[in-house]
């Protein structure tokens, strides 16, 4: 299937390493997936949904010890230590290869492994970037296909030239008389390792998600991070939408939260606003680039959602809905007895009876819930009904306002405007959240996650800080997007969102959209600009004036309290923190100081 000499030989390498009983070239065509996918209901790993309510789609359920992204188990293996940062684990690289190999070795014995060529941004266009996974899990082979495009066209594509090397093993070789489980694993033992500067990534003992699927986290973030530093771009946890007002006019919007903080959310949100309308250009990475004009512009380098799948619904996320009605990998949502999916936030009425993801019988009275928190959709992209028509063009799409976000009960506005691109990034570079089920850990306690990127910056996070602040610097100012900071999670008193989200947040982004257009209709508070008095339109919006104003209001001392554990938490990065970023701070300070 190729004359790439490179790639021949590192697959012939890894094969000597990993000793696979079989070796296929993945080449992506939709009977080779039929094949695969009927080898895995075979197996037991996937179960058939019913193909009238939910055509060709599959439900899969995971090892219960297996069922998110590990930071603990994620490592940077730059030269240098100082290169990954205090906010990243690291191992130097030569030992954590030999320590890797040794676990490597034969982990194929019994299987096939996949050979998957593909590719990150649509085919052939000058910003894509190619990737070749090998791996033993039929399982991530059938998710790459919906999350990227892959197979032999990308063979094609490739040419000659060059990939990123991602090795991927479930790390549970069949022995002569093992019998294979439905979710192979070895949770006891999980890497998920990049190679900054060798541009190669090496996973191992997960099956899940970000973990096995290489070209989502692993390389269109933190391998991609490092590229677009070296090149003068960036590789973002962010959202990419399209909205048109009622006048026609269309601008996009680039949106960074934390993991499971509503970017597939916001990226598809049907505006509650008539004649408002929002597109989905993507919901999980973006890759920015300035344009000769002088403006950024973004693309999706992903061909499909892997998306959360509890609290979705009709209400809350109808596109969605709309997207996974067919054509869906679900992993660890409940079964019903007519072998449809469903999960908590799904529907009003809980089912009577259903599977549960352990595999257990379920009623509304068990204790557990039916679905994992984590659970996922794998969907294709091009199935969803507010796709927008620029989504697969190569050269991107101009971005006017930058968004940050995450969830905090309490302090943080429901939106606020940076005063300038610096300012921007110091908001950007002090997001904190409740930690969500994304990733394995303790659900609910606050944790600064900068540009939403804490777990994804394959670099030095001052670093990557200090890259921010330089493109502002190398761009008129007059063109940069504008940035904000919203907070869709306030809560009030008796724990009840003060905010109803999901479409309504349409309210905020007319606010923003309005800004953009510079319409003076903003008020400054010492955090940034907020909307003046009657400026963001609640038309319709069932909500107490008291709630409205809470969600505006900048209390001084708890915003002190904040800007003390922003000093607190800058101190992680010691003298390489950008010199900028520490007078942002102390201006805020001044600013609050001065509030009477
Ligand atoms: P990743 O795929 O992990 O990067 O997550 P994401 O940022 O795309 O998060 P997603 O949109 O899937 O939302 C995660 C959870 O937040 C879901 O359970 C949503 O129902 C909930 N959520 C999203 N938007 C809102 C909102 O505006 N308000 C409230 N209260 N909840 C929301
Ligand atoms: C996230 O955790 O931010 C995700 C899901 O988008 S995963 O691909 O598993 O990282
Ligand atoms: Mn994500």
């Amino acid at each position: 299937m190729t004359s790439n000499n490179r790639l021949l030989s590192w697959v012939q390498e890894m094969t000597d390493l990993c000793q696979p009983d079989y070796v296929h070239w993945c080449d992506g065509s939709e009977e080779e997936n039929q094949r695969f996918c009927s080898t895995l209901v075979q197996q037991g790993t996937f179960r058939k949904l019913n193909e009238t309510l939910r055509p060709n789609s599959y439900l899969c359920l995971s090892d219960p010890e297996d069922v998110a992204r590990v930071e603990s188990r994620t490592f940077i293996c730059s030269r240098e230590q100082s290169d990954a940062g205090p906010t990243n684990n690291w191992r130097a690289p030569a030992e954590m290869k030999q320590e890797l190999k040794q676990h490597y070795k034969g982990c194929m014995r019994g299987r096939t492994m996949y050979v998957i060529p593909f590719s990150m941004g649509p085919l052939g266009s000058r910003i894509a970037h190619i990737g070749i996974e090998l791996t033993d899990s039929l399982y991530v082979v059938t998710n790459m296909r919906i999350m990227t495009r892959m197979g032999k066209a990308v063979l094609d594509v490739l040419g000659e030239g060059t990939f990123i090397p991602c090795l991927h093993s479930v790390g549970r070789p069949l022995l002569a008389g093992d019998k294979d489980v439905p979710w192979p694993c070895n949770a006891g033992n999980r890497y998920i390792v990049h190679f900054p500067e060798e541009k190669m990534i090496w996973s191992y003992g997960s099956g899940y998600g970000g973990n096995a699927l290489l070209g989502k986290k692993c390389l269109a973030l933190r391998i991609a991070s490092v590229m677009a530093r070296e090149g003068g771009w960036l590789a973002e946890h962010m959202l990419i939408l399209g909205i048109t007002n009622p006048a026609g006019e269309k601008k996009y919007v680039a949106a960074a939260f934390p993991s499971a903080c509503g970017k597939t959310n916001l990226a598809m949100l049907i505006p509650t606003l008539p004649g408002w309308k929002v597109e989905t250009v993507g919901d999980d990475i973006a890759w920015m680039k300035f344009g000769e004009d002088g403006r950024l512009y973004a693309i999706n380098p992903e061909y499909g959602f892997f998306g959360v799948a509890p609290g979705t619904s009709m209400q809350s996320n109808c596109n969605a809905m709309k997207t996974i009605a067919g054509d869906t990998i679900f992993t660890n949502v409940a079964l019903t007895p007519q072998g449809d999916v469903w999960w908590e936030g799904m529907s009003g009425a809980k089912p009577a009876r259903l599977t549960s993801w352990l595999g257990k019988e379920w009623t509304p009275e068990s204790n557990e819930p039916a679905a994992h928190p984590n659970a996922r959709f794998t969907a294709p992209a091009g199935r969803c009904p507010c796709i927008d028509p620029q989504w697969e063009d190569p050269d991107g799409v101009p971005i006017s306002a930058i968004l940050f976000g995450g969830r905090r009960p309490s302090v943080i506005p429901l939106v606020h405007e940076a005063f300038d691109w610096r300012h921007g990034v110091f908001l950007g570079s002090v997001i904190s959240s409740e930690r969500t089920a994304a990733a394995d850990g303790a659900v609910g306690a606050v944790r600064r996650d900068p540009f939403a990127m804490l777990p994804f910056c394959g670099y030095h996070m001052a670093d990557y800080f200090a890259h921010w602040l330089c493109l502002g610097n190398r761009h008129d100012p007059a063109k940069l997007p504008r940035i904000y900071y919203v907070n869709w999670f306030r809560k009030n008193q008796d724990g009840k969102w003060l905010w109803p989200g999901y479409g309504e947040n349409c309210r905020v982004l007319k606010w923003i959209f309005e800004r953009c257009d510079g319409v003076d209709n903003a008020v400054q508070t010492p955090i940034g600009c907020v909307p003046a008095p009657d400026a963001l339109d609640t038309t319709g919006l069932d909500i107490s004036a008291a709630d409205l104003k809470e969600l505006f209001h900048v209390d001084r001392d708890q915003w002190l309290n904040e800007a003390a554990a922003i000093r607190s938490f800058y101190e992680t990065f010691a003298a390489r923190l950008p010199r900028q970023l520490v007078e942002e701070l102390d201006a805020l300070e001044a600013r609050l100081r001065a509030l009477s």
